[in-house]
């Protein structure tokens, strides 16, 4: 029987010119958002690329299933797992919790095609980056919700939360 997968979401911040990255950081500092993505992801599984993780300044991300991509058989991530393919993280994954596709680029680029929700930060905002994300395609993709808020700084940032679903048929 082949292996049937939990339903695969992808959470992201995007500039306006698609970058989500730069020099292996992420854009901008936006702390209500890191509080929603923690609330969002709370106890289930986290699919990640190991340039994330690197970049992590905390890790793992506690509460949370940690899985990491690469190439190397023989690399270990303290408080995560490994696996050494899409397949072989999808196969890791509690299949009573959800699976959130955490970046980076490399690994929004392969699960694009097996997401069924996208959970974007759109920034309102260009900013040099060196990582991108892939164009949403609105034939494939319809936007369910969108709120719009601003960042309370001095020099606020306008972004949205936007969450869309795969189309079907
Ligand atoms: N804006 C956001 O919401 C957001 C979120 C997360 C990350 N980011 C940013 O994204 C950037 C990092 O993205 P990135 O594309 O450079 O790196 P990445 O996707 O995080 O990691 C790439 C690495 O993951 C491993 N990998 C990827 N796919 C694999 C597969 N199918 N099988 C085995 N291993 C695989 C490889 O590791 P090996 O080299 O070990 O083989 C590859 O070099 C950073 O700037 C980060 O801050 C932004």
């Amino acid at each position: 029987m082949p292996f049937l997968y939990n339903m695969i979401t992808i959470i992201v911040a995007i500039a306006e010119n698609n970058g989500i990255g730069y020099k292996n950081q992420l854009l901008c500092h936006l702390p209500g958002d890191l509080k929603r993505f923690r609330s969002i992801t709370m106890g289930h599984n986290l699919i990640m690329g190991k340039k994330t993780w690197e970049s992590l300044p905390n890790k793992p991300l506690k509460g949370r299933k940690n899985i990491v991509l690469t190439d190397m058989a023989g690399d270990s991530f303290e408080g995560a797992f490994s696996a050494l393919s899409m397949e072989n993280a999808l196969e890791q994954c509690d299949q009573d919790k959800e699976t959130f596709i955490i970046g980076g680029g490399s690994v929004y680029r392969q699960f694009m095609p097996l997401a069924d929700k996208l959970l974007i930060t759109h920034l309102h905002k260009a900013f040099e980056a060196d990582t991108f994300f892939p164009v949403i395609d609105s034939t494939l993709w319809e936007v369910i919700s969108n709120e719009d808020h601003l960042t309370d700084d001095a020099d606020p940032i306008s972004f949205s939360y936007t969450t869309y679903i795969r189309k079907r048929g």
